[in-house]
C-alpha cells in the first residue's frame, strides 16, 4: 500500500478540506455499514473523531477483488487509499472513491453483537468494552473530554491551580457514606492485636487507609496556601446505592479558596457550571444533536436556558416552607431538619421556581463537621446546587475557619482527632475564611447529555457488583 499521511474524518468532514479535494488521500477506521450492488459498494466508514461518517465508493469491476470486499463488514476495520471528491449524493460533501484497500480486521458478521443499530443501553452497558462504537457513546465520551478540557481551561484562566489530593487516605472527609478500605494484609490470616482488633500497624501504611471520598480536606491545606485551588480526581463511595445517579466510582472537581465566603462560593459556581455548558454548547454541537434527537429533544433548549437564566438562591428553612405548603405528597416527609430527598429538590428546581436552584444555611446536624456554623447555632454555611433532572449537582460550603469551634464539631461528631490533627492546624497557625465546593462531574455529564443513567455517561462505570470492564 502506498505510503500516506492517515486523515482524520474530522478533518476531512469538519474543516476546509478543499486543497486535499482530487488528491489521493488514507482514512482508517470502522466499518459501520456497506451496501450496494455488483458493481458498486457503499462503505459508511468512522474512526471516532467525529459523530459522522465518510463514505467510501467502490467501483466493483475495477476494485476486482470480490474476495475482499467480502470480508468488509459491519465492525470490520480498515485502513482505504482513494480519492477525495465531492460527494455525488445527499447526506455528506465529500466522499472517497477507493483505490485501495488493507484490512486490519474483521468481524465475523454471525457473532459481532453490534451488527444492527437500535441496541438498548441496558444491552449496550454488558459490553462496554464495545459500545464506545457505537454513536451514543462516541458522542457521549468526546463530550466527556470537552467538558473535562473546559473545567482545566475555565481555572486556569480564572488563577487557580490543580492541586493532586491523594487518592489512598487516611481520614474520612465526608463522615457520612462508606468506604472502600486499602490494604495488603492477607485477609484469611489477617494481624490481630492483644486485645483481638485488627493490627493495622502491620498494615502496608501502618495504619488504617482507605479509597477517598472527597478531595476536599487536603485541598484546604492547598487553598491556605495558594489562594485558588482545584482538585479533580476520581472519588470512591461504598454506599449501596443503586440508582441512576450514584456510582461508587466517580470523578468530582472541588475548587478550594481563600478569602471566600459563601455568597462568593455561590457566585463561582454559578458562573462556573454557565461556562461549561456554554462551552459544550460551542463546541460539541453535532454530539449534541444527535443526543437530542435520539433522547431528549428538550436538550439544547434545556441547556440555554440554563446559561441565560440567574439561579434562584433562597435558605433550606425558606425552601422547607416551601415545600410544607406545596400541597404536594412526597415519599418522604418532610419538616425542618430532615435531608432533602431528591424528589423535594426536584419539585424545587422543575415545578416551584422553575430554574437552578442554590439552597444554602442547612441544619448543621445533617451536614458534614467542617461547615462553618452560623450565628444562630443551629444552621451551617452550606449550598447545595440543584438542577432539573438531577436534583444535587454541587454541594459545597464555606468552611468553620475558627479552631475551638471546629475542634467541638470534631469532638461532636465523634471524629478521631487523631486522623485530622493536620487539618486542624490550619486554623492554629495563619487561619483564614476559605469556602469551597463539590461538583460531581458524571452528575453534570448527565445534565449535558441529556443521559438517564449514571452509567451511560462514564465509560467503565462502577456500581454494587458491577466491575467487569
Ligand atoms: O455533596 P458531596 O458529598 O460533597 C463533598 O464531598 C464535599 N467534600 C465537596 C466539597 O465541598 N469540596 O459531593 C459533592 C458532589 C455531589 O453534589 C454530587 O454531584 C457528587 O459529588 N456525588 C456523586 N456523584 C456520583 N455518584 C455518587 N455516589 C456521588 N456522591 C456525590
Ligand atoms: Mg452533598
Amino acid at each position: 500500500m502506498e505510503q500516506l499521511k492517515r486523515q482524520r474524518i474530522y478533518d476531512l468532514l469538519k474543516t476546509d478540506s478543499t486543497d486535499l479535494l482530487g488528491k489521493h488521500i488514507n482514512v482508517k477506521g470502522w466499518v459501520r455499514t456497506k451496501r450496494g450492488n455488483k458493481n458498486v459498494a457503499f462503505i459508511a466508514l468512522n474512526d471516532g473523531s467525529i459523530i459522522h461518517n465518510i463514505q467510501l465508493v467502490v467501483d466493483v469491476q475495477e476494485f476486482n477483488d470480490d474476495e475482499l470486499l467480502r470480508k468488509i463488514t459491519t465492525g470490520s476495520c480498515i485502513s482505504v487509499i482513494g480519492k477525495l471528491v465531492e460527494s455525488q449524493g445527499k447526506g455528506q460533501n465529500v466522499e472517497i472513491i477507493v483505490s485501495e484497500i488493507e484490512l486490519f480486521g474483521t468481524a465475523d458478521p454471525d457473532t459481532y453483537p453490534l451488527q444492527k443499530k437500535g441496541h438498548s443501553l441496558e444491552f449496550l452497558r454488558e459490553i462496554a468494552h464495545l459500545r464506545p462504537r457505537t454513536n451514543t457513546f462516541g458522542a457521549v465520551f468526546r463530550i466527556r473530554h470537552a467538558l473535562a478540557f473546559a473545567i482545566h481551561k475555565y481555572f486556569n484562566d480564572h488563577g487557580f491551580y490543580y492541586l493532586h489530593t491523594p487518592i489512598i487516605t487516611g481520614s474520612d472527609a465526608e463522615g457520612a457514606g462508606a468506604m472502600f478500605h486499602v490494604t495488603t494484609m492477607d485477609l484469611n490470616n489477617i494481624p490481630k492485636t492483644e486485645e483481638g482488633k485488627i493490627d493495622y500497624e502491620q498494615d502496608f501504611f501502618g495504619k488504617e487507609t482507605n479509597l477517598t471520598v472527597s478531595g476536599q480536606l487536603e485541598g484546604e491545606l492547598g487553598a491556605l496556601a495558594l489562594s485558588n485551588i482545584y482538585t479533580f480526581g476520581p472519588t470512591f463511595r461504598a454506599e449501596n446505592s443503586n440508582t441512576s445517579r450514584h456510582l461508587a466510582e466517580f470523578w468530582m472537581i472541588e475548587p478550594e479558596m481563600a478569602f471566600y465566603d459563601i455568597h462568593d462560593n455561590q457566585d463561582l459556581a454559578e458562573d462556573f457550571l454557565k461556562y461549561l455548558i456554554k462551552y459544550v454548547l460551542e463546541n460539541c454541537n453535532d454530539d449534541l444533536e444527535f443526543l437530542q434527537k435520539m433522547y431528549d429533544n428538550e436538550l439544547i433548549e434545556r441547556l440555554k436556558f440554563v446559561t441565560e437564566n440567574t439561579f434562584e438562591r433562597l435558605s433550606y428553612t425558606r425552601a422547607i416552607e416551601i415545600l410544607e405548603q406545596s400541597g404536594q405528597k412526597f415519599e418522604y416527609h418532610v419538616k425542618w431538619g430532615v435531608d432533602l430527598q431528591s424528589e423535594h429538590e426536584r419539585y424545587l428546581v422543575e415545578k416551584h421556581f422553575r430554574k437552578p436552584v442554590i439552597l444554602t444555611d442547612y441544619p448543621r446536624e445533617i451536614k458534614a463537621f467542617y461547615m462553618k456554623v452560623n450565628d444562630d447555632g443551629k444552621t451551617v454555611r452550606a449550598m447545595d446546587v440543584l438542577f432539573p433532572k438531577i436534583g444535587e449537582i454541587i454541594g459545597g460550603s464555606q468552611r468553620e475557619e475558627n479552631y475551638d469551634t471546629l475542634l467541638g464539631r470534631i469532638r461532636e461528631m465523634n471524629i478521631p482527632e487523631k486522623d485530622v490533627w493536620w487539618y486542624l492546624e490550619t486554623r492554629k497557625f495563619g487561619t483564614a475564611p476559605h469556602s469551597g465546593f463539590g461538583l460531581g462531574f458524571e452528575r453534570l455529564m448527565l445534565f449535558i447529555t441529556g443521559m438517564g443513567n449514571i452509567r451511560d455517561v462514564i465509560p467503565f462505570p462502577r456500581t454494587p457488583q458491577n466491575a467487569e470492564f
